[in-house]
């Protein structure tokens, strides 16, 4: 049995509205194996506790492990140039328009190996676990056939067994239509032979679709969506992120568990995320990099919607996997509280992945899972940003990082 006693714990319980975090001070958390036994102030734990061994003493704020739960984490190549042409005024779907943007990464992801592609994202898992994260929600999307989709499902079945973290798998072979094929046959191959084979082989657990004018639309994800549920994934959609064509509403519609971007949600949007218990994903990075209009988080947390915030990792959009930055881009682009953005990368993360029942908060049952941050309080680590405040990672009950 282990503890970290006398810090400062944001336990982040499904309690409350999102602003709350449940804050104990002076306390105390004990875990066995993996599992988290006891919560509490520390003079109030029970003697059966006292032979624990302390991991940690004194200082700091312990906070749930963080959760990224939006990433496209496997890809070939990076876009720098693409970015530097989008400095200077060139708009995000243009580039797309002549065959760069999200093409161009698909070109370099099939041109890598599977074994390049499991290095190059376990070193990102790296990085991320140093800054307090232990779960990443990691997307394929840059295959675009049969092969390479697989390539990239099963890059992050053999990355799950090399890393510490746990990864959740989501199938988005629905990220564009291929040049080499037609609308009809991607969306064919998708629902008769993609669908199928990934969900027989558990390479994914949730299916992805991006809607948008460039990428599919509406009444083409409808059967995607179908096919999917019909096997047993779960769906998350990529909606009103370029424009705003009732995407929310349709997420809404299908019972998707998360829906994500949403820079141009309706109030009809927002309400029917409300009425369907559908979290809102926001993906503040991927705003800030194409220049889009960033969304207003407090029409949703005022409306009683649940946000969640990621980084949206990828070479084009959110060239960054630097969670804690999108967490303050969320307090100063998306209008979220510090304590909203705690929330949204913890218990509403592991919603919109439907882990709530495991991780997400710090409560006796749940993983212990923790980072503890180097700062007098949530809103210090959100305003005074620096490159890295965590100084201790556990993951189940491990430490997988220390200052
Ligand atoms: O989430 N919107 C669609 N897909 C990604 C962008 C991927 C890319 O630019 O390569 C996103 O922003
Ligand atoms: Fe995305």
């Amino acid at each position: 049995m282990n503890r970290i006693e006398n810090i400062t714990i944001a336990q982040c319980l499904d309690q409350g509205v999102q602003n709350d975090v449940h804050l104990i001070e002076n306390a105390t958390v004990v875990w066995q194996e993996d599992i988290i036994v006891w919560v509490g102030k520390t003079k109030e734990m029970p003697e059966q506790y006292e032979h624990s061994n302390i991991v940690l003493q004194n200082g700091g704020f312990l906070v749930p492990g963080l959760i990224d739960c939006h990433t496209h984490l496997a890809f070939g190549g990076w876009r720098a140039d693409e970015f530097g042409e989008r400095v200077s005024g060139t708009p995000y779907a243009e580039i797309t328009k002549r065959g760069g943007g999200i093409s161009s990464t698909v070109a370099d992801t099939r041109a890598a190996s599977k074994e390049e592609l499991i290095e190059k994202a376990n070193g990102f898992l790296t990085e991320m676990t140093a800054l307090g994260v232990t779960t990443v929600e990691c997307k394929s999307g840059y295959g675009l056939n049969i092969d390479d989709e697989f390539k990239i499902l099963s890059a992050y079945d053999d990355l799950k067994k090399i890393t510490s973290l746990t990864l959740v798998s989501t199938f988005l072979g629905a990220h564009l239509v291929p040049k080499e094929t037609s609308r009809e046959d991607y969306c064919r191959m998708i629902i008769e032979e993609m669908i199928p084979k990934i969900a027989e082989q558990k390479l994914a657990e949730f299916c992805d679709i991006f809607i948008d004018d460039h990428a599919f639309t509406q009444t083409e994800a409808r059967p995607i969506i179908e096919a999917a549920k019909a096997h047993g994934l779960k769906i998350k959609l990529h909606v009103d992120q370029l424009s705003g064509d009732g995407g929310a509403e349709f997420a809404a519609d299908c019972g998707a568990f998360s829906a994500d971007h949403l820079e141009y949600v309706s109030e009809e949007g927002i309400k029917a995320l409300k009425k369907s218990g559908t979290i809102a994903v926001t993906l503040p990075l991927a705003s800030l990099y194409t220049f889009q209009k960033s969304l207003d988080a407090r029409m949703l947390i005022d409306a009683g919607v649940e946000v969640a915030l990621a980084t949206d990792f990828n070479p084009g959009s959110a060239p960054s996997n630097h969670l804690p930055l999108a967490m303050m881009l969320g307090c100063t682009l998306n209008r979220m509280s510090p304590k909203e953005t705690l929330k949204a990368v913890t218990l509403y993360a592991a919603k919109a992945l439907d882990k709530a029942d495991k991780i997400g908060s710090i409560e006796v049952g749940k993983c212990a899972d923790f980072a503890l941050i180097d700062t007098p309080s949530i809103e210090h680590w959100m305003y005074h940003f620096k490159a890295n405040a965590n100084c201790l990672t556990v993951k189940n009950g491990h430490i997988i990082y220390q200052l």
